[in-house]
């Protein structure tokens, strides 16, 4: 049973930016899905329309059956959205910041106190709840915005950008509390990123999007072994413009990607290819500083979909093309 399902959606705003060009994924209850790509894909303003607070201008989407333009009142009910920016009042209390929470989402009142105490301890935050969110760290504060989507008992999250901003350490530790909350509960999560490692860990199946459009599904191992063979990563000597054509050449290669000086190989074997690529380049007098063979990373499946490294790709690139 699919719990969140989206066809065909789009938005183009009002200036004319068409930030969701005809994006299609659905979601299976209990679910963590991830959306992959880089700054300025069209990851929030998915979600911000999955969370009815934007309307798709094309397409459909629902959220526990319920269809988000027609029945928004339903679907909220159903959700709990954490944006990228925290909501919480830095001068009051995690207690109080989720009481208040509780209460605004009309908690029943005889259940507030109970429910703010297990939200507490489920975040790990009851020994620090009576002190003001301003003497908390980053991972403390984003583990409140947690308990505050979940105050109402939510069957969705949705988390946009959970760990931007973090330090790779509390990002780890965001990364297995939010594994063990859906062990705990059966919720389903759909998550936004453009870390390819938090994909990887964290997301039983991923969405790549570019520009407003899915390129490809998958979990994340699937999509890893669905490119084929492995990765030969060649650094040159120096920028040699003959060398991906020597390359490309050989038998067992399939793909040269790469510009300068570093260059990109998908071949069938990589422990073979290895040995072959450095003679063959060798022999054409052009030498190698380091090489290695790898496994497909998450990177190179969306070169391999897109045809652009992902680290390259972001709004300012997007704005000069
Ligand atoms: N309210 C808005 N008005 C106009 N353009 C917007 C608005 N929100 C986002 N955009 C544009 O839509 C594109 C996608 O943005 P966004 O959904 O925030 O991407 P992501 O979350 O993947 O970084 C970007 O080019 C962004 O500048
Ligand atoms: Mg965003």
């Amino acid at each position: 049973m699919d719990e969140i399902v989206v066809e065909n959606l789009s938005k183009t705003f009002a200036g004319g930016v068409t930030a969701v060009d005809g994006l299609s994924f659905s979601v299976a209850r209990g679910e963590v899905f991830g959306l992959l790509g880089p700054n300025g894909a069209g990851k929030s303003t998915t979600v911000r329309i999955l969370a009815t607070l934007t309307q798709p201008t094309g397409g459909r989407a629902s959220v526990a059956s319920h269809d988000v333009a027609a029945d928004p009142a339903r679907v909220r009910s159903r959700l709990g959205y954490i944006a990228q920016a925290s909501g919480v009042d830095r001068w009051a209390t995690g207690h109080e910041n989720l009481t208040l929470q509780a209460q605004l989402q009309r908690v029943s009142p005889a259940l507030v106190g109970a429910r703010v105490r297990a939200l507490l301890d489920r975040v790990s935050l009851s020994e620090a709840a009576p002190r003001l969110v301003n003497t908390y760290s980053g991972g403390m504060k984003r583990r409140l915005d947690i308990a505050m989507g979940l105050v109402h008992e939510p069957s969705v999250l949705f988390l946009d950008e959970p760990t931007t901003g973090l330090d790779p350490e509390t990002r780890r530790a965001l990364w297995d509390d939010l594994a063990r909350l859906r062990a705990e509960r059966g919720l389903t999560v759909l998550l936004t990123t453009h870390y390819l490692e938090e994909a990887d860990q964290l997301c039983d199946r991923i969405a790549i999007v570019d520009r407003g459009r899915v390129v490809a599904t998958g979990t994340p191992s699937d999509l890893k072994t669905g490119i084929g063979g492995d990765i030969v990563t060649l650094e040159l000597a120096a920028a040699q413009p003959y060398a991906a054509a020597t390359l490309r050449a050989l038998d067992g290669v399939t793909e040269v990607n790469g510009e300068g000086a570093k260059l990109t190989l998908r071949v069938a074997d990589g422990a073979h290819m290895l040995p072959v690529a450095i003679s063959a380049l060798a022999q054409s007098g052009i030498s190698v500083r380091t090489a290695s063979a790898s496994r497909p990373s998450l990177d190179d499946v969306y070169l391999h979909h897109t045809g652009h490294r992902f680290d390259s790709t972001d709004v300012a690139h997007r704005a000069a093309r």
